[in-house]
């Protein structure tokens, strides 16, 4: 049987390349090599494409966040400049070198482009963040019309805009703490109004940027004095700032789904944050925040939580796999979805595959059902029909 090549995308633009980098560590130390051929493709935080010498190396979030906070610009590129070309070909990767002209028939400092092309079966675009899980790679590989794993243009993007996934969400009866949604504008024509509405919702409340991921620009305000500063600052990283009522004494809990429109899901798992909230340090830097798989909850619970997860994974019309992530009152047990991630976390050690490794899925196994799942679904979108006539 021919080996399937898997290109891995990895890196990218946003704050969380770090984390994507050991995301695909993990997939390329535990693919199946007698499958698949996996490539490397990581994007640099530029934003440039390079087909990657060798895979990364399996560091911790941690470690790769260290590194690049010593060594911020590095721009050593350990491979060859890459695009991935936004039509349909066979060359689904298109290389190209450049070398000194040297056969004479033009001057030694002119440079002549080699171009090679590399045909990907599948695409893992373990990407996390912006430019990468919010559907603009999946926009790009699907004008590729190259099977990709994950959710598509439209749940990625939704998924990735708190403001827009909380209208989804609620479409869909899912139960939300009360919040707010303002852009920029708004905020500059009425700021005091602003603050009055926000003031409905109580103390604390968590002042989120719209568009981002690993708790990056989010604030927990606990005093009114605290609120403008947090959407100052949430102001500097989206145009667009969420607002929500803080659940106080909140438990928080998450379940995997993994499928495309008959989704499963895993047992549900906690996270025990090392810090006051799940913050970007208490995430990948601090050593002491934990999680309880599976979760500690009442078989009703855990029903309601799978129900919820489906019912959310849905109302994005995501595919392939999605994290959805829950807070839930120690003081009344009320449950309330907080966010989809549509490419979570994906090491070994990451949540959503400790939730699988627990419902019975390993990692490995996982990785081939995604990749069966993207081809699934590839498959039938080949066979709509694509002209009126
Ligand atoms: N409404 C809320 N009530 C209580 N804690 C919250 C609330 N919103 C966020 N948090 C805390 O902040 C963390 C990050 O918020 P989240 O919306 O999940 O952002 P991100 O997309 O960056 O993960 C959560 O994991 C939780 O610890
Ligand atoms: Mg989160």
């Amino acid at each position: 049987m021919k080996k399937l090549r898997v290109g891995v995308i990895y890196g990218g633009r946003s704050g969380e390349h770090e984390v994507s980098v050991t995301s695909a560590a993990s997939i390329f130390k535990h693919i199946d090599r007698t499958r698949y051929e996996p490539v490397p493709i990581r994007i640099e935080k530029d934003g440039r494409w390079t087909l990657a010498d060798r895979p990364p190396a399996a560091l911790s979030a941690a470690e790769v966040i260290q590194q690049a906070r010593v060594s911020p610009a590095r721009p050593v590129r350990a491979g060859r400049e890459t695009l991935l070309a936004p039509y349909p070909s066979e060359d689904t990767m298109i290389t190209v070198e450049r070398r000194p002209s040297s056969d004479g028939t033009a001057p030694a400092d002119v440079e002549r482009a080699v171009v090679t092309g590399l045909g990907l079966d599948v695409v893992f675009p373990v990407l996390h963040g912006p430019y990468g899980e919010d559907g603009t790679v999946q926009g790009l590989l699907e004008l590729a019309n190259v099977p990709y794993v994950g959710p598509g243009v439209l749940a990625s993007s939704a998924g990735m805009d708190k403001a827009v996934m909380k209208v989804l969400f609620a479409g869909a009866g899912l139960p939300l703490v009360a919040w707010r949604g303002f852009v920029r504008a708004e905020w500059e024509r009425g700021r005091d109004r602003i603050v009055k509405d926000i003031g409905t919702l109580g103390l604390p409340v968590f002042v989120k940027p719209a568009n981002l991921g690993s708790s990056v620009g989010i604030s927990k305000v606990k005093t009114p004095a605290e609120l403008v500063p947090a959407i100052e600052l949430a102001l500097e990283y989206d145009r667009k700032v969420v607002v929500e009522a803080g659940v106080v004494n909140a438990r928080e809990i998450e379940c995997a789904v993994l499928g495309n429109d008959d989704p499963e899901t895993s047992l549900p798992g906690e996270i025990i944050p090392s810090r006051e909230f799940y913050d970007y340090e208490a995430k990948y830097l601090d050593e002491g925040s934990r999680s309880v798989i599976p979760a500690e909850l009442t078989a009703l619970q855990v029903t309601e939580v799978q129900r919820l997860s489906v019912a959310a994974f849905r109302s994005i019309d995501a595919a392939g796999l999605s994290r959805v992530d829950f807070l839930m009152s120690r003081d009344t047990g009320a449950i309330f979805v907080n966010e989809i991630n549509t490419m979570p976390g994906f090491t070994t050690i990451s949540m959503y595959a400790k939730l699988w490794e627990a419902s019975g899925v390993g990692y490995p196994a996982l990785v081939d059902r995604l990749i069966q799942l993207a081809q699934a679904r590839h498959s039938e979108k080949q066979r709509l029909r694509t002209s009126a006539v």
